[in-house]
């Protein structure tokens, strides 16, 4: 099974309640986001972003540059079920993060849970590449992945554990970390999961 065809059937077969990733408010993101974002045309892009909430947060809060990137397009096309006509608002891309070549320019990238299951090196690589050619200078970067005291496993899938410190190590000497907040989300099923989440500004 390829990576594509794995998170297809995961969101064939689960519902948004029924995954151990959900929010039915991403409040931490968008919080983070809002802080670095006084202007409301600010572009921003959710990679990995799959069925969030997290762009409605994001349409309420008055932006309107939106994009959110994912490999399964069924993900999408249930979130943009879910928001009927104010889809239109946002523009959708399915795409292999560590794989595709351009994706646009954006002043925000927020990347909540996909960057920690890139566990070969080479396509942490790109995806660093990707984002450098992608945010222009002063932009932000927001990736949110599990702790070092996180699970190894999600969604049947070994990821790669991180705090801010190797989050920067892995992004390269063209970001800068400016704030790390250690959050701990309960999964629906009332697991605990520590995630870091890691602000970086585009040098
Ligand atoms: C754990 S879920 C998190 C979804 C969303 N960010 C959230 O916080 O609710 C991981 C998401 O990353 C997507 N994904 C996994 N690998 C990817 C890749 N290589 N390129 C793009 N998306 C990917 C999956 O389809 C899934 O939607």
């Amino acid at each position: 099974m390829t990576i594509a065809e794995h998170w297809e059937a995961v969101y064939a077969e689960k519902s948004d309640e029924e995954v151990s990733w959900f929010q039915a408010e991403p409040r931490l993101s968008a919080q983070l986001i809002i802080e670095v974002c006084n202007d409301r045309t600010a572009r921003i892009i959710d990679v990995g972003g799959g069925s969030s909430r997290l762009v409605e947060q994001l349409l309420d809060a008055g932006f309107n540059h939106l994009a959110v990137l994912d490999i399964s397009r069924v993900a999408l096309d249930r979130a943009r079920t879910r928001m009927g006509d104010r889809s239109a608002m946002v523009q959708w891309q399915v795409a292999d993060v560590s794989q595709v070549k351009e994706i646009g320019q954006f002043d925000v990238w927020h990347d909540r849970a996909t960057y920690h299951f890139l566990t070969e090196a080479s396509d942490r690589l790109r995806y660093a590449e990707l984002v450098e050619r992608t945010v222009p200078s002063g932009g932000h970067i927001i990736i949110a992945a599990f702790a070092p005291n996180g699970p190894s496993t999600c969604s049947g899938l070994e990821v790669c554990r991180y705090d801010a410190r190797s989050l920067a190590q892995e992004l390269g000497p063209a970001f800068r970390c400016e704030r790390e907040v250690v959050d701990q989300h309960v999964t629906p099923s009332g697991r605990i999961q520590p995630f870091t989440f890691a602000r970086f500004r585009r040098l």
